[in-house]
């Protein structure tokens, strides 16, 4: 299983705070918020991570984290000269991906005391995703449920969601992945979408969806930033209290 950070776009919802750096290296409580998803990865068992970056600030991310020795894993990077789409990474990281699996996390997603490594480690063929209960669902990606939990639709930030799970930034799919990504149109507003990946794999019935109620966040907002930097600096006063 490969593992890849996606940690590159312009986050100009985040201004002036990224305007000399990237949101992935913003502070998140004590660490970098690239440190959350990066763990979550490495609790998974990966130990190959290609981490997408933007042009702007790639030396930052290479001081930051170097060859990921420190961590006990590998790192690779590429440079994403423009924010084309999450679907995107499988179409740059092919290469890297060379016909293993590969586990996505999106640099900007924190999931605190959540451990995905037994359906990470399980994982044999087609795309598993992770869905959460949100009171916003049209900020996300949004599957809905028929009675016996199978899927009935997948769409991206609807007006109307037919839901209020949440596709969380968390992907593992197998290696069909980079040339179903090749094959995709830009969406209307312009990019290759992550969810018509899992409406690639859903066609074929090859789709797992995973619920979960665990805390997650996407940090991209002024107010989910500070809120996960609450959240994180609370479940660290619990743990280090357990000590
Ligand atoms: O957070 C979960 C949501 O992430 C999912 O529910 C949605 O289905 C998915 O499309 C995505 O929505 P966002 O609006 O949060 O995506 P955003 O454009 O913020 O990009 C997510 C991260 O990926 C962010 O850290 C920037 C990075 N990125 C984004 C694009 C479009 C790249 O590195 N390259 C890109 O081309």
């Amino acid at each position: 299983m490969k593992g890849i950070i996606l940690a590159g776009g312009r986050a100009t919802r985040l201004r002036p705070l990224t305007s000399v750096t990237s949101k992935q290296l913003l502070p998140v409580y004590d660490k970098p918020m690239i440190y959350y998803p990066l763990q979550t990865l490495i609790d998974a068992g990966i130990k190959d991570i290609l981490i997408i970056i933007a042009p702007d600030y790639s030396g930052q991310f290479l001081n930051l984290l170097g060859d990921g020795s420190e961590f006990g894993v590998h790192f690779s990077y590429i440079v994403q000269k423009e924010p084309r789409g999450l679907a995107d990474a499988f179409v740059i990281g092919e290469h890297f991906i060379d016909g293993d699996n590969v586990t996505m996390i999106l640099g900007d997603n924190i999931f605190i005391n959540q451990n995905f490594s037994e359906s990470i480690k399980s994982f044999k063929s087609g795309g598993m995703i992770f869905a959460k209960e949100v009171p916003d669902p049209e900020r996300y990606g949004v599957v809905e449920f028929g009675p016996k939990q199978e899927v009935l639709s997948i769409e991206e930030k609807p007006v109307n969601p037919k839901s209020n799970y949440a596709i969380v930034g968390l992907y593992t799919f197998d290696s069909r992945v980079c040339q179903a990504a090749k094959d995709l149109v830009p969406s209307a507003r312009g990019e290759i979408e992550i969810t018509d990946l899992h409406k690639f794999y859903l066609n074929k019935g090859e789709l797992k969806v995973n619920t979960f109620t665990g805390t997650w966040e996407d940090a991209g907002t002024f107010e989910s930033l500070l809120r996960v930097s609450n959240e994180v600096a609370h479940f660290q006063k619990i743990a280090d209290k357990k000590l």
